[in-house]
């Protein structure tokens, strides 16, 4: 049975891939997920207020040379991140003396900037990839799409200007014309996109009148909005899939491939279970496949997309309209 299958022009053996999570701040961790089956690992984010933050502490320290008392207990102050920027290219390289998989690099910020020469760092730190998360919640409601697409495109091109490892763009779901905007992507020269970042909603603390942040971990079955525009996208694009969200059981996976994804990256259910759950999960995968008579991943990818699927008008309007009609007033009754 052949679960190989080609992320970003490398060749993995199957599609199981850790997604960005604290993990990989751990070399424990991510050795055991390695051991586990997983096939390429990709990095915690690399966050751009953690590099502008250093980048204004050494200006502040060459300002105030004179009083290093100063400058050094600005630079000592504690911060949100497990890794800081030099900690985090540390780390790439411990990670690949460590680990025979690849290993991805993430950069996450909201705009293009000096801030993305990590981009080349990271690159020379030794990672095989990077992701690009731009986490941008446009709630201001004074840039319009068009801008909002532009900063994605800007951030891609700055840092593809800089490596020659390929990039993957992680996207939101909320573009108001996701698969043009994938399109856009590709032309641009993404070498994969991740569909899609969770939006973090807030909990309004209605008592305490304070708006905190929610719980990170996804719940099993919140991948179909992921699998729609999977879906969508499959042949409509020329890079890399890649699923990111919901995928916690061998079918969520399966259905992932199905859909058109390359790659299922994983990250709540490697957390809740533990690295080991991905021998569970690629033996589940195995089984299926057996039971179906599936030789290969490469078979069953996009076996469902809208370009494959006999009935396409399944993933339009013809299922809203039927399940808006599915329910009667004496359905909850019953
Ligand atoms: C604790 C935690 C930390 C995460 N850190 C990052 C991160 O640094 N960068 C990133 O792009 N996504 C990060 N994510 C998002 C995940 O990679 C993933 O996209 C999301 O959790 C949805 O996938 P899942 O349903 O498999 O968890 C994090 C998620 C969790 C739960």
């Amino acid at each position: 049975m052949d679960l190989s299958t080609t992320y970003m022009g490398i060749e993995l053996p199957n599609p199981l891939v850790g997604g960005p999570s604290p993990i990989s701040d751990h070399v424990d961790a991510s050795r055991r997920l390695e051991d586990a089956g997983a096939s390429a690992l990709v990095m915690h984010s690399l966050f751009m207020e953690q590099i502008l933050r250093e980048q204004q502490a050494l200006a502040d320290l060459d300002a105030h040379s004179h009083s290093n008392a100063e400058a050094s207990s600005y630079l000592a102050e504690p911060t949100d991140f497990a890794l800081g920027p030099e900690e985090y290219l540390e780390q790439v390289t411990r990670l690949k003396s460590a680990l025979s998989i690849p290993v991805i690099g993430s950069l996450n910020g909201t705009h293009s900037g000096r801030w993305t020469r990590y981009a080349r760092l990271i690159e020379e730190a030794g990672a095989d990839g990077l992701e690009l998360n731009v986490y941008y919640v446009p709630l201001s409601g004074d840039e319009g799409p068009m801008e909002v697409e532009q900063r994605y495109l800007d951030i891609l091109e700055s840092v593809k200007a800089q490596v020659t490892i390929p990039v993957a763009m992680k996207l939101p779901h909320f573009f108001s014309a996701p698969v043009h905007m994938m399109k856009r992507l590709d032309a641009a020269g993404a070498d994969a996109l991740v569909l899609f970042n969770p939006l973090y909603q807030p909990e309004l603390d209605i008592e305490q009148l304070e708006v905190r942040p929610e719980r990170p971990l996804s719940d099993p079955g919140s991948m179909k909005q992921r699998v729609l525009w999977l879906a969508a996208a499959f042949e409509k694009v020329s890079c890399s899939l890649a699923i990111t969200g919901g995928v916690h059981t061998p079918t969520d996976l399966i259905k992932s491939m199905m859909a058109g994804a390359d790659i299922a990256q994983m990250t709540s259910a490697l957390l809740i279970h533990g690295p080991d759950y991905a021998i569970k999960m690629l033996t589940g995968v195995r089984e299926w496949m057996a039971e179906f008579e599936y030789e290969s991943i490469r078979q069953m990818r996009g076996s469902m997309s809208l370009a494959r699927t006999p009935d396409p008008e399944a993933y339009e309007r013809a299922n809203y309209l039927k399940s808006l009609n599915t329910w009667h007033p004496g359905s909850a009754l019953r």
